[in-house]
């Protein structure tokens, strides 16, 4: 039969400005993930959407026709109060490694679904399957045990095919169509998968600057305010955080370095940024689990948030104990001359580590455990000529020398010290 709203209408009624109805977004989502709206008709639209931009109200709805294209997860029978983080992604960001079972730790239950990476980005997923055994697959009914088990209270894994079906094959579609940087279809894709995963209540963390999706303070507070949107009408208690990513997070891009950074943190230790972004973010998410008088801070430090690490790490398979894989091949890039080091691009340090072979072009590909870029100065530390700067690695030492071209005009190095960005840059809470 066929439908009274073709593909085809709906497609011409957004490249013409107009706005869509409800029946027609449940119907061309619905219908496009029947396989009957034809990939090429989807694509179409998603360009008519970039270019034409979205109603609250149609990104509302949108967001609801992808949740109902798949299964609705509920955790509302658990003895904790559930809460979630999601990052826009960032170039050394493993923040959720130590803040999910620190938050845990201070009593909430964190359900994650989490992704794979995809270009200089990397993925949460490819992090932890660095850890020898570690599976990310985890059945809904384990996932239960392991939130209501109070020595775990976390659960970081990979989404089922059945969560937002519409979404995975839009976001496929939109990979390829040079359709990704349109803010209500990025904010309706992230929160789709948010709130069908089940969680009372999250905390965004939206990454501003040359490393992340957002590049300007104006356009990660606009999706920023779209998401917060969405989840509060959706029911979800939702904040988010706008926070700086010119320069990567902490002193490590790629999986296996990144997880062994992370254990440093767990431990009481670690370079200052990652602490301090995860006792805000962890935080937040305490306020939004209702219980603000815990002190993350202290959970941290005292080896709690470990504990609760290494037993949400095992609950996987995974042993906490293992050697992590170490690359084959390293390469030293030393400072050409003294001073202070006053840039380190997040962008150039992703692209690198992704060259190396942390990172993947193609969703599916192989990628090295062990590869990624050491950073040994940061923006402000004073340098030596010839002191170590960054340590390359890999398994495949041929990419050595792309990844140096990359890396060649990613940094600087000055006579005197540039001004201390702060990193949490702005907060977004429902009007
Ligand atoms: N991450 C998502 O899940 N969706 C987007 O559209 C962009 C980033």
């Amino acid at each position: 039969m066929v439908s009274v709203h073709s593909a085809v209408s709906v497609i011409t009624a957004k490249r013409d400005g107009g706005e869509l109805s409800d029946e027609q977004i449940d119907w061309v989502v619905d219908a496009f993930t029947r396989g009957e709206v034809a990939d090429e008709q989807m694509s179409a639209l998603a360009m008519a959407i970039l270019l034409r931009g979205m109603s609250r109200r149609e990104i509302a709805r949108w967001t609801r026709a992808m949740i109902e294209s798949g299964r609705r997860m509920d955790f509302t029978d658990l003895p904790r109060p559930t809460v979630d983080k999601h990052s826009t992604g960032g170039v050394g960001d493993k923040i959720t490694l130590p803040l999910a079972p620190l938050v845990a730790a201070c009593g909430a239950a964190v359900p994650q679904l989490s992704g794979r990476g995809l270009g200089h980005t990397g993925g949460t997923l490819d992090k932890l399957e660095s850890i020898p055994g570690w599976r990310a697959d985890v059945p809904v009914a384990q996932m239960r045990r392991m939130l209501a088990d109070p020595a775990i209270g976390a659960v970081v894994c990979a989404a089922g095919a059945d969560l937002a079906p519409a979404d995975k094959r839009l976001y496929a579609l939109r990979d390829v169509t040079g359709t990704v940087e349109s803010i209500p279809l990025i904010a309706s894709s992230i929160m789709s998968k948010k709130i069908a995963e089940g969680t009372a209540a999250l905390v965004l963390d939206v990454k501003v600057g040359a490393g992340a999706f957002m590049k300007t303070a104006e356009s990660a507070r606009e999706l920023a305010t779209a998401m917060v949107e969405l989840g509060t009408d959706a029911g979800v208690r939702t904040v988010a955080l706008l926070t700086a990513m010119h320069t990567p997070l902490g002193r490590t891009a790629g999986n296996a370095l990144e997880v062994a950074e992370s254990v440093e943190v767990l431990a009481g230790g670690g370079p200052a940024d990652i602490v301090e972004l995860t006792v805000a973010l962890a935080r937040e998410m305490l306020a939004q689990a209702g219980i603000p008088d815990v002190d993350p801070a202290a959970a941290l430090a005292d080896g709690r948030a470990m504990d609760h690490w290494r037993a949400m790490i095992r609950a996987q398979g995974g042993d906490p104990n293992a050697a992590l894989p170490v690359a084959t091949h390293t390469e030293v890039v030393t400072a050409e001359e003294s001073g202070i080091l006053t840039r380190l691009d997040a962008m150039g340090v992703g692209l690198a580590a992704w060259r190396l072979g942390a990172g993947r072009a193609r969703q599916g590909e192989p990628i090295q455990f062990g590869a990624g870029v050491e950073m040994h100065a940061k923006p402000g530390d004073t340098v030596t000529a010839g002191q170590p700067l960054l340590t390359l690695h890999t398994d495949t030492p041929e990419a050595f020398p792309v990844a140096l071209e990359t890396l060649r005009d990613a940094y600087a190095i000055g006579p005197a010290p540039t001004s201390a960005a702060p990193l949490v840059l702005g907060r977004i809470a429902a009007a």
